[in-house]
């Protein structure tokens, strides 16, 4: 299917991307024999704990699997090696992703989405699977309806996608911010402050409703809830101080506003001596934990039986306990969010 388009049929590609393709029909699909693995968009830990997994359990089903270094970067440029499964030994325990990653301007063109899959058919890669976030997915959906199957796995500490209730490296990152807050409480305590936490989120609160709740704090902003400062900070503040608390700990997700600003505001509006603290990419490395190694290998391990059983063009997802897969259009189609009960049973613990 592939050969029909070529940069000289464009137009007829772009529709094809855009249309709600229900690309091969499984009937059609050859057997596969290569799979290529990519980490795409933000890093997360227990990102390298899914590649071998998906090494791993495609070295035990008979496949080749191949490594695409710099995500969908990569694979246009066509930057893709064999890996061995004992290549990826000592990888389970290891923060970052050694497969490296970007986010690709250019794999979001049309001309971007056939050079991948041409260099897909180039390697031998029969079906792709894709360790990011729902950016990550459009661009694994745009080769799948162009005819390169895909497997979409969650990694983003953010917690984010709709499909799915935990997403890789989000367990991580929250610990590493729990940690760090209860360190930042210690110097509150002692100095009798209000500290105020940028935590990341630029679109979703799930770190900041968490550690939120992990870490008592007193004030949670998340970009999912608009918030009026006097009545939502200001006031639980002094509410608090009234009752004879002595510091405070406020928990501001980034894309709901910025610790420095929030800390000026607190300090001009109560008094109370404030100190900004932003988290930054801290979250984002270190040694995964638990949760995140053994969801990482066991999703990782779904991927491969997901293809091994013919089940291509899917997302593997948590949900209600237990890992499973969906559609891609399907998950891609998906919402999920914060609920005000949610926000308010942190409200009651603070
Ligand atoms: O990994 C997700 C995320 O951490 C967001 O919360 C954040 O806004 C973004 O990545 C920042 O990523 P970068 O600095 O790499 O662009």
């Amino acid at each position: 299917m592939l050969d029909e388009y070529s940069a000289t049929n464009l137009p007829n590609l772009k529709s094809m991307i855009a249309q709600n393709y229900d690309n091969v029909p499984q009937s059609q699909v050859p057997p596969v024999r290569g799979i290529g693995v990519l980490t795409s968009g933000g890093d997360a830990p227990g990102m390298n704990a899914t590649i071998r997994a998906v090494a791993r359990a495609g070295a035990h089903y008979g496949y080749r699997v191949f490594g695409v270094t710099r995500g969908f970067h990569g694979l246009w440029k066509g930057e893709i090696e064999e890996i061995t499964k004992r290549e990826v030994s000592e990888k389970l325990q290891r923060g970052g992703t050694f497969l490296m990653t970007a986010r690709s301007k250019t794999f979001e063109t049309p001309e971007g989405v056939l050079k991948g899959a041409k260099m897909c058919k180039v390697f031998g890669i029969d079906v792709l699977v894709v360790i990011g976030g729902d950016g990550s997915y459009r661009g694994a959906r745009d080769l799948a309806r162009i005819g390169i199957p895909v497997i979409g796995l969650p990694g983003t500490i953010d917690n984010d996608i709709a499909s799915t209730e935990y997403t890789i490296g989000y367990d991580t990152a929250m610990n590493t911010a729990m940690e760090a807050i209860d360190k930042l409480r210690d110097t509150a305590s002692s100095h009798e402050r209000c500290s105020v936490i940028e935590v990341m989120g630029r679109r979703a609160g799930y770190i900041a409703l968490n550690v939120g709740i992990a870490t008592g704090a007193e004030v949670v902003l998340i970009p999912e809830h608009p918030y009026d400062f006097d009545t939502d900070v200001v006031k639980l503040i002094l509410d608090g101080r009234n009752a004879g608390k002595h510091h405070y700990i406020v928990i501001v997700a980034e894309g709901a506003g910025k610790a420095t600003d929030i800390a000026e505001r607190i300090e001009e509006a109560t008094g109370i001596e404030s100190r900004p603290t932003i988290l930054g990419h801290l979250q984002r490395g270190g040694s995964p934990t638990l949760r995140d190694r053994t969801m990482a290998s066991l999703m990782g391990v779904h991927a491969v039986e997901c293809i091994n059983s013919g089940r291509l063009n899917r997302l593997v997802i948590f949900k209600d306990g237990r890992i499973t897969d969906v559609d891609i259009e399907e998950g891609l189609k998906m919402t999920k969010t914060i609920s005000e009960a949610e926000m308010e049973r942190a409200k009651i613990l603070s």
